[in-house]
């Protein structure tokens, strides 16, 4: 099987920390060069450092650039294009507060779609050339089990995300011939600190404790435990390689059996 990256280079967005983090650890392990972008400078150039490097020519780089900010997103990614094009591109980044759909500000809805659909299209934009000059690109999106079934108290993040599945699935049907492939990563409950800080939400609307809340998910999943970030990751990192080349425009839950649905 080639999972080989060797001279291909990654650009991981949400790379600070949680899946993101993970993912660039196993894109740099297959050899890639891997750029992180997110907001936490230190957080990334602290990572950069500690990257693996498997060969002598690797290279990894970082850039802080905050993704809900659609012009400088578009002024790094352009620069980014010129300088290192890159062929794969990982689109994460934090997920939207959680609430109800029907008491959430509309500014919350603006933010989620600028933070999640217009963040990729601005990147997609950029790097296509330098995909299809290499003849090679890979894009993974990691968004949520919810596009697949909506999850309760969380209703701008089920909107976004659904709309990021819908344009990843089309994407893909527009870009397969020139080599590239648009998949989507569906994290179940990864323990990061998304997961912590949607539990300790939840508990105090409850009234109940984090552990309790965290018991009640735990339940829910076939596997009986919470997903490490480093597994998601596997997933991302396999959509990468030349193996998965026949892989396009499909959505994978990682997610310990819980997603019910057939498709
Ligand atoms: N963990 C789960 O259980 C779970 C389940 C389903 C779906 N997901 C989704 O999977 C994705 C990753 O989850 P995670 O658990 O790894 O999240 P996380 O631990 O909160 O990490 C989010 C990453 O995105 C970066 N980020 C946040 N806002 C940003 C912005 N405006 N611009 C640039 N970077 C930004 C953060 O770094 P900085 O703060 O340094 O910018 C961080 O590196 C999210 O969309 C999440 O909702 C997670």
């Amino acid at each position: 099987m080639q999972l080989d990256l060797s001279g291909r280079h990654a650009l991981v967005c949400g790379a600070s920390q949680g899946i993101g983090r993970a993912s660039a650890i196993e894109l740099a392990t297959l050899g890639a060069d891997v750029t992180l972008l997110a907001r936490s400078a230190d957080a990334l150039a602290a990572l950069a450092a500690e990257l693996p490097r498997t060969h002598a020519q690797q290279e990894h780089r970082w850039h802080a650039v905050d993704m809900l900010d659609t012009g400088a997103l578009q002024a790094f990614a352009v620069d980014l294009a010129t300088a290192h094009p890159a062929q794969i591109l990982i689109n994460n980044t934090g997920g939207p507060p959680g609430g109800l759909a029907h008491t959430a500000d509309p500014a919350a809805f603006e933010a989620a779609f600028r933070q999640h659909l217009i963040a990729g299209q601005v990147l997609v934009q950029a790097l296509l050339p330098g995909m299809r000059e290499a003849g090679y690109g890979r894009i993974v999106n990691v968004i949520s089990t919810s596009v697949k079934e909506p999850i309760p108290g969380l209703g701008v993040s089920n909107a976004v995300r659904a709309a990021v599945a819908g344009w990843a699935k089309t994407l893909s049907g527009e870009l397969a011939a020139d080599g590239i492939t648009v998949n989507s990563v569906l994290p179940g409950y990864t323990r990061t600190d998304r997961l912590e800080s949607l539990l300790a939400a939840q508990a105090a609307a409850s009234g109940r404790s984090a552990r309790d809340m965290a018991n009640a998910l735990v339940a829910s999943v076939p596997a009986r435990r919470f997903g490490e970030p480093s597994e998601v990751a596997a997933v991302v990192a396999f959509l990468c390689t030349p193996a998965a080349a026949y892989v396009n425009g499909v959505s994978i839950p990682v997610d310990g059996g819980r997603t019910r649905s057939l498709s």
